[in-house]
């Protein structure tokens, strides 16, 4: 097996299930052209987050990690009218770039962009939100496990990106900062009662990887 079939499986999914969609490829377009890095999660990704979130009925979703806001234009979209989604970024110019995008989106009023570390701006936030998408530096990722922790409600979802990176996350002896921040969220996870959790491990356009799907089950 090759990242090559993969891709090429990918595009089979993606050509017939994934309306072709005019805002969301303008989004990838303008990342490129501000020489954004390429790591935003692929279509039939952004489609899962986009159905998880459905699923759940979520009318408030919290991100973490904004870049141009490619995950949060699929997020947005699965809200209901009245739905608000909050986004958090620490890099002035990824917001820039991912306002104007939510915006060409149509989604200017449902979505709000928060600047700077997602530990300071965290504090700041007050309610509960129905869905979580945890995607920023994975050094911090059992902090912002907890954070989403505490500003859920039963039934909530959380959701993590990149938790297998090409398996070196079961590499116990590893020194990679990203490697033991995500043993680190995953230890935190496996101790905690309120919430039952998975990993579904992914091959595509984004590589070897996977994501952490969980839900608050108890108060
Ligand atoms: N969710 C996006 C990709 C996010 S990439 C998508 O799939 O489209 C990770 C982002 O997290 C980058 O834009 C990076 O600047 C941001 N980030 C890194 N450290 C952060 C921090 N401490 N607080 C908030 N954002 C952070
Ligand atoms: C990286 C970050 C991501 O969120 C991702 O999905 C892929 C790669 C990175 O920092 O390399
Ligand atoms: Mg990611």
């Amino acid at each position: 097996m090759t990242k090559e079939l993969w891709c090429d499986v990918d595009r089979y999914f993606a050509d017939l299930l994934l309306a072709p969609d005019a805002a969301l490829d303008a989004a990838a377009q303008a990342c490129r052209e501000a020489g954004l890095p390429d790591i935003a999660v692929a279509p039939n990704q952004g489609k899962l987050l986009h159905l998880l979130a459905r699923m759940r009925g979520a009318r408030r979703i919290l991100e973490i990690g904004t870049l141009g806001g490619y995950s949060t234009i699929w997020l947005a979209r699965a809200l209901p009218p009245g739905g608000k989604l909050i986004t958090l970024e620490v890099d002035p110019k990824h917001a820039e770039v991912a306002r104007a995008n939510i915006a060409g989106a149509g989604l200017a009023d449902v979505v709000e962009v928060m600047v700077g570390r997602a530990l300071d701006t965290l504090p700041r936030l007050s309610g509960t939100f129905d869905f979580f998408f945890i995607d920023a530096d994975k050094t911090s990722n059992a902090d912002y496990f907890r954070w989403a922790l505490n500003l859920s409600r039963r039934g909530s979802v959380i959701v993590v990106d990149n938790v297998v990176r090409d398996g070196n996350v079961i590499d116990a002896n590893s020194t990679d900062a990203g490697v033991t921040g995500t043993r680190r969220l995953v230890d935190t996870i496996a101790a905690e009662p309120r919430v039952s959790a998975t990993v579904l491990q992914t091959v595509g356009v984004k590589g070897y990887d996977g994501f952490v799907i969980a839900q608050v089950v108890g108060g």
